[in-house]
C-alpha cells in the first residue's frame, strides 16, 4: 500500500464500488477528510507532496506570463511550483473542495506575497472557473472524482486552442506496507467508504491515455518516477498518516479501539525495520501531460474507459 490516497487507502474487499454512494455523498466524505488533514497536510517536514508538485510543474514546461489554473490544489504542492514559473506576470488560480485547504493555502500565498495566486472553493468534478487558461494541473486529484471522463472533458473547454494538462497519479505498490489492511479491516463495514470512482482509467498509463484521448486531448505522454520516503520511528510514520489521505481510515476506527490500532501500526513497523532494515515507503508517481486537441472529445458514456 504506497500512497496516501484515500481512494485506495480506505478501500478494502467489503467496501461499496463505484457509484453506490451519490456524488453529493463522495465529496462530503472527501471533504471532511481533508478538512481535518489541512493544518498538518504537507507540513510535517516529510518529502512528499511538496517534491510531486515541482515534477508535475517541471512536466508542464509553464513560461513566464502564462495562465494556470490548479485543481485540487490542496495546500499548493504543485500552485507555488506554478506561481514561480508563471511569475507576477502570469496567474495561477488554485481551486479545492475543502474549505480549510483553501484558507490555509490562501494565508500562504499571502504570507508569500504572491498577489497572481488567487484560491477559491469549489468542487473540480464540473468545476466552474472562467477560462481560457494555458495549462491544467490536476495533482492526485482525477481519483477522487465520481465522473473524470466528464471533468476532463471539462477542462478541455477550459483551455486555449494549444493549452495542456499535467495529470499526476500514483502507480505501483509497496508491499512492506500490505499490513495497511489490518488497520482498514478495524473499520466497521458499515463505516468504510466507497471507491468514488472506477479505478481503472489510473492502472496503467495506457489506460489514462485513453481517458484523456476519449476527453479531447492528443496523444498523452507520461513519466513514471519512484520515490523513496523515510521516517525516523513509527510514531513520525504514525502523525505524517493523520495529515493525508489515511487520515480516512483514522477517522472511521472506533475510539475504543484506537489505541489497539496505533498498537498495530507501531509493531508491524518494528516488524518492518527489523527485516528491511529502514522505515521506508516506496511510492511510484505517474506525471502525464496532453494538449487540447482541435477535434472535439468523442461522446462517450462517462464510465467508458
Ligand atoms: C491527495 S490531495 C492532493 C493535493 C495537492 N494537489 C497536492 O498535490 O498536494 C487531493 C486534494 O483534492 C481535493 N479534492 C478532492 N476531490 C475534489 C473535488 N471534487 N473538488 C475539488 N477538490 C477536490 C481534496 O480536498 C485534496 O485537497
Amino acid at each position: 500500500m504506497p500512497c496516501p490516497d484515500a481512494r485506495i487507502a480506505v478501500v478494502s474487499e467489503t467496501a461499496p464500488g463505484p457509484g453506490e454512494l451519490a456524488p453529493a455523498q463522495v465529496r462530503k466524505l472527501v471533504a471532511e477528510t481533508f478538512n481535518n488533514t489541512a493544518p498538518e497536510y504537507d507540513r510535517l517536514g516529510v518529502d512528499f507532496f511538496g517534491t510531486f508538485g515541482q515534477w508535475l510543474v517541471g512536466e508542464a514546461h509553464l513560461s513566464p506570463g502564462e495562465r494556470v489554473v490548479d485543481l485540487g490544489c490542496g495546500r499548493g504542492a504543485a500552485t507555488f511550483p506554478a506561481a514561480i514559473a508563471v511569475g507576477a506576470e502570469g496567474s495561477v488560480l488554485a481551486v479545492d473542495l475543502a474549505p480549510r485547504m483553501v484558507e490555509l493555502l490562501r494565508a500562504d500565498a499571502t504570507a508569500r506575497s504572491m498577489r497572481h495566486v488567487e484560491v477559491r472553493l469549489g468542487d473540480v468534478q464540473d468545476v466552474d472557473v472562467e477560462g481560457p487558461f494555458d495549462c491544467v494541473l490536476a495533482a492526485f486529484v482525477l481519483f477522487f472524482l465520481t465522473d473524470p471522463a466528464a471533468a476532463l472533458r471539462r477542462y478541455r473547454s477550459l483551455l486555449h486552442e494549444n493549452g495542456r494538462i499535467a495529470v499526476s497519479t500514483f502507480y505501483g505498490d509497496d508491499e512492506r506496507w500490505h499490513w495497511l489492511r489490518e488497520l482498514r479491516e478495524m473499520v466497521p463495514a458499515e463505516a468504510r467508504p466507497p471507491v468514488p470512482t472506477d479505478p481503472a482509467p489510473f492502472r496503467s498509463s495506457d489506460a489514462l491515455h485513453a481517458l484523456l484521448a476519449d476527453a479531447g486531448f492528443t496523444p498523452a505522454r507520461s513519466v513514471e518516477r519512484e520515490h523513496r520516503t523515510p521516517f525516523r520511528d513509527a510514531d513520525h510514520w504514525l502523525r505524517w498518516s493523520y495529515s493525508n489521505a489515511n487520515r480516512a481510515i483514522w477517522d472511521r476506527i472506533p475510539a475504543e479501539r484506537a489505541a489497539e490500532a496505533h498498537e498495530l501500526a507501531r509493531a508491524r513497523i518494528a516488524g518492518m525495520e527489523r527485516e528491511h532494515g529502514a522505515i521506508e515507503l516506496r511510492t511510484g508517481v505517474r506525471l502525464t501531460t496532453a494538449t487540447r486537441s482541435p477535434e472535439p472529445p468523442q461522446p462517450r458514456s462517462s464510465s467508458a474507459t
